[in-house]
C-alpha cells in the first residue's frame, strides 16, 4: 500500500500525493485564517481521499467540508491514541444545519451518514428523514412513543429532522415539546451509534435552540449553509449538466449567469430555492431541448449535448 502526502490548502482543499516514503505529512485544520500547522501521521488515508473526491463534487459548502475533515481527523487520531493506551472520549457528533431551501442540507446529511459509516463511527450509516408529522402524535404519550420508534430505527445511522423548529412552534401545550424532550434525552443515552441532525432556516433554528436549554450543548456542531452566490449557482448548473452529459452554449451560459445574478441580488430570498431552483431550470431546459431537436433531421453529438438559450425558458 503506497503512502500519501496530505496537504490542506488555505481554501480547505486537501491534496493527496502518493509517494514511496513511509512518513505522511498532514498540514492544516487551522481554526482561523492564520498560520497552518504541520503534524506527522503514519497511516493509510484511503478514506480521506475518497471523502475528498466526493466532496469535490459539491460547489461551495466550505464550512461543511471543513467539519467533515475535522471529524475524520478526530476519529483517526482517536484510534491512534487508543493504540497507545491514551483516553479516547466519545465526542457528541449531533449537528444543527442552518440554511435556506436548496442550500444542500439534506444532501450533506446523507453524505455525513455515508462517511461516518466508512470511518466506522456508525455501524450502518443509513439515513432516516423525518419531519414534525413523523414525530408528533395525537394524544399524551403518543409523541414520545413515535419519537422513540424513529430513534430506534435510526440506530447505527442518521436521524435527520427537517424543519426542526416546527416542533417548538405550538407553545407549551403542543406535543412538539414532547418530541424535543424525547430527542434531548436519547441523544445523550445513545451518543455512540446514532447521530441526530436538526435542520431548518437560520433565524428559526436560532429561536428553536433557545427554547430548550438542553439543546445547544447536545448539538455542538453547528453548520451554516449560506445562500449560493450567482457564480456558485452557475457552477452548480454546469456540474449538473456535465453529470448528465449536457453543456450550455456560450450564449446560454451568459443568459443563465445574468438571470442568476439578478435573482441573487433582487430576488425574494424566502421563495428562492438555491441549487434546487437551478436543478429545476436544468430539467425543464433538457425537456425543451428534446422538443427542439425533434425538428432536426440528423442531430449530431454536439446538438444532442448542447442546451441553447432558447431552451432555458428564463
Ligand atoms: N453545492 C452543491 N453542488 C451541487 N449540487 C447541489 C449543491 N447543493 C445542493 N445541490 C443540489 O440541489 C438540490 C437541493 O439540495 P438539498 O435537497 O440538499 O437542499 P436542502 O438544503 O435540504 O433544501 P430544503 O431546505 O428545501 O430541504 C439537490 O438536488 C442537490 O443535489
Ligand atoms: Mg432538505
Amino acid at each position: 500500500m503506497p503512502e500519501e502526502s496530505i496537504r490542506v490548502r488555505d481554501n480547505g482543499q486537501i491534496n493527496v500525493i502518493l509517494r514511496q516514503q513511509r512518513e505522511v505529512e498532514v498540514t492544516g485544520f487551522n481554526e482561523t485564517e492564520g498560520e497552518v500547522e504541520s503534524q506527522k501521521l503514519f497511516q493509510d488515508h484511503q478514506i480521506l481521499m475518497e471523502m475528498e473526491e466526493e466532496l469535490e463534487q459539491f460547489i461551495g459548502l466550505k464550512e461543511m467540508k471543513k467539519i467533515l475533515k475535522e471529524i475524520y481527523a478526530w476519529v483517526t487520531i482517536n484510534k491512534q491514541r487508543q493504540e497507545v493506551g491514551l483516553k479516547t472520549d466519545g465526542q457528541m457528533l449531533h449537528m444543527l444545519f442552518k440554511g435556506n431551501p436548496g442550500t444542500g442540507k439534506t444532501t450533506m446529511a446523507r453524505l455525513v451518514g455515508k462517511m461516518l459509516f466508512k470511518m466506522n463511527v456508525l455501524s450502518k450509516g443509513h439515513f432516516i428523514e423525518a419531519e414534525r408529522a413523523d414525530l408528533v402524535g395525537e394524544y399524551i404519550g403518543h409523541t414520545a412513543l413515535k419519537t422513540r420508534e424513529l430513534i430506534k430505527k435510526s440506530q447505527g445511522g442518521i436521524l435527520f429532522i427537517d424543519e426542526a423548529y416546527s416542533l417548538g412552534r405550538g407553545g407549551e401545550k403542543d406535543f412538539g415539546r414532547e418530541a424535543i424532550d424525547t430527542i434531548v434525552k436519547h441523544v445523550e443515552d445513545k451518543q455512540h451509534d446514532f447521530i441526530v441532525i436538526l435542520a431548518g432556516y437560520s433565524s428559526e433554528m436560532q429561536y428553536f435552540v433557545r427554547m430548550n436549554p438542553g439543546l445547544a450543548s447536545r448539538f455542538p456542531i453547528v453548520v451554516n449553509f449560506p445562500d449560493y452566490t450567482s457564480e456558485e449557482l452557475l457552477a452548480i448548473s454546469e456540474k449538473m449538466l456535465k453529470d448528465k452529459q449536457y453543456k450550455l452554449s456560450v450564449n446560454a451560459k451568459d443568459i443563465m449567469y445574468y438571470h442568476l445574478k439578478v435573482i441573487c441580488e433582487n430576488g425574494n430570498k424566502f421563495q428562492f430555492s438555491n441549487a434546487r431552483y437551478v436543478r429545476n431550470i436544468i430539467e425543464k431546459a433538457i425537456r425543451s431541448q428534446s422538443i427542439r431537436l425533434l425538428t432536426y433531421r440528423n442531430p449530431d453529438r454536439n446538438d444532442l449535448m448542447t442546451i441553447r438559450s432558447i431552451d432555458l425558458g428564463i
